[in-house]
């Protein structure tokens, strides 16, 4: 569809040089010849873009820009002077005016001008789109669950989103939520308009870390070939989500900590101090505490992040929210898949209470996606879940085992055994191999063989 220009000049004979030369160009053309008409055009025929007279009879262009702006804040408006009416062009900028173009024309400018402004915009309806979008899926009723400490959690992420806190970090095992947990809080913070920004300290070597976070001068080392902002600087007025900060070396969390202490930071090889004005959402599955006390964490860190914590307890500790959010899933999955599961079946409710679900949420809606795949009946039945979780439970000292239809992995019964064991043993490892009846020694092999740790 063609981008259409509304034109706004009381010159006829301007109105219609410029309506040919745009309609050359490939754009829709309406007019208007008065600041009044201008107004009520834009309201009957949504232009893409206005091009405004300064001086019109009814209105100043500058007035008519103004009020175009409450309405339409994105709509580009390019202003049209007479030569050497510098100040209405100031004034103009003020009010948000795209940019201006001095009579006689220069049409090459112009249409770049135009080509442009266009594009601008267009690129500003789609991110304004996109955190409409956003909002609306990272809002509160997206966390699932019953459990008491859902809806605590849930109170705490609402108080926490409209503060000023500027910290917060996030505990849980993998797949409890703390990414998601992260997003409603940025986008249910007055901050959400402004960046949300996301990196995973495990995923990068601790140089390349610190000069994605503070970025670089140019010339601050061999590839520094031009200057770079780092992500704190792209995140500035949004939100910074650390993901890992466990990973990070020491040496890299004291620069972490002065950054957190001030927000002020300086780029790599650069002298300037950079101010920014953000709130850092900091996660780990790690139990920070306890890796201050192997000297992994620096304490000093860990006091400074340890202000507003939100710990996420496994998913085996809340078995109310298992099925709330299965069924959630499931009417997710429904309609991604346009299919019409009416909920689980009883053998796999049971199954799904009984399972320690050692990947958490994560795990079980990749089970419950899985399963809604090959599923022909209306409710979920245990045929397609994954394999490791068809019967394996452990009840008081009875192993209770039914041998899947689909057959079963070895390892994955051992691996579950040992897991069941170390959560009856409460973590005890000398507990836990006796309750299976091998060597502390022979446990701490399967441990790390199926890395459990
Ligand atoms: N309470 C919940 N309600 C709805 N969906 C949830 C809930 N908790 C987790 N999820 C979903 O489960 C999946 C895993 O969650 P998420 O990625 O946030 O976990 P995580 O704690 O960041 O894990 P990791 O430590 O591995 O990064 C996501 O798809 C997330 O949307
Ligand atoms: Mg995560």
């Amino acid at each position: 569809m063609n981008k259409k220009i509304l034109i706004v000049d009381d010159e006829k004979v301007i109105r219609w040089t410029l309506r040919k030369k745009l309609t050359d160009w490939g754009y829709e053309v309406i007019e208007a010849g008065t600041g009044g008409e201008a107004l009520d055009m834009c309201q009957k025929e949504n232009p893409d873009l206005i091009l405004l007279d300064v001086k019109l009879p009814d209105y100043s262009g500058t007035t008519v820009l103004k009020k175009v702006k409450n309405t339409y804040q994105n709509l580009p408006v390019i202003m049209i002077t007479a030569h050497g009416v510098i100040e209405d062009a100031v004034k103009s900028f003020k009010l948000g005016a795209y940019d201006f173009i001095i009579k006689p024309f220069n049409f090459e400018e112009l249409r770049n001008l135009i080509k442009n402004a266009l594009e601008a915009f267009s690129l500003k309806e789609e991110i304004a789109s996109y955190r409409k979008k956003e909002k609306r899926q990272y809002s509160l009723d997206q966390i699932i669950g019953v459990s008491k400490k859902i809806q605590e959690i849930k109170n705490l992420i609402k108080k926490i989103a409209e503060s000023e806190a500027s910290i917060v970090l996030l505990e849980g095992e993998s797949g409890t939520g703390k990414d998601l947990v992260s997003k409603v809080i940025h986008y249910q913070s007055r901050r959400n308009n402004y960046p949300y920004v996301a990196i995973n300290c495990s995923a990068l070597p601790d140089t390349l870390l610190e000069s994605e976070l503070f970025g670089y001068e140019k010339g601050a080392f061999t590839d520094a070939k031009s200057q770079k902002k780092g992500l704190v600087e792209l995140a500035d007025g949004g939100t910074l989500f650390l993901d890992e900060i466990s990973s990070m070396k020491i040496s890299l969390q004291a620069k972490i900590l002065r950054f957190l202490e001030t927000l002020t930071f300086k780029r790599l090889g650069g002298v300037r101090d950079i101010k920014v004005d953000l709130r850092i959402i900091v996660a780990t599955n790690q139990n920070l505490e306890n890796l201050c006390k192997e000297g992994k964490f620096r304490w000093d860190l860990y006091y400074r992040i340890n202000v507003c914590p939100i710990y996420i307890p496994p998913l085996r500790e809340r078995k109310e929210d298992i099925i709330p959010l299965a069924e959630h899933f499931i009417s997710e999955f429904n309609v991604k898949f346009r299919k019409n599961i009416k909920g689980l079946s009883k053998e796999a409710r049971n199954l799904f209470l009984n399972y320690s679900w050692p990947g958490n949420v994560r795990e079980l809606k990749n089970a419950i996606e899985r399963a809604m795949i090959f599923e022909e009946d209306d409710y979920l039945s245990t045929k397609y879940l994954p394999i490791k979780l068809n019967h394996i439970h452990v009840k008081k000292e009875a192993l209770l085992f039914e041998f899947p239809e689909t057959g079963i992995s070895l390892e994955e019964v051992e691996k579950q055994l040992v897991i069941k064991s170390l959560e009856l043993a409460k973590g005890n490892k000398t507990k836990a191999a006796k309750l299976l009846g091998i060597s502390r020694d022979a446990l701490r092999y399967k441990i790390k063989k199926f890395n459990l740790n």
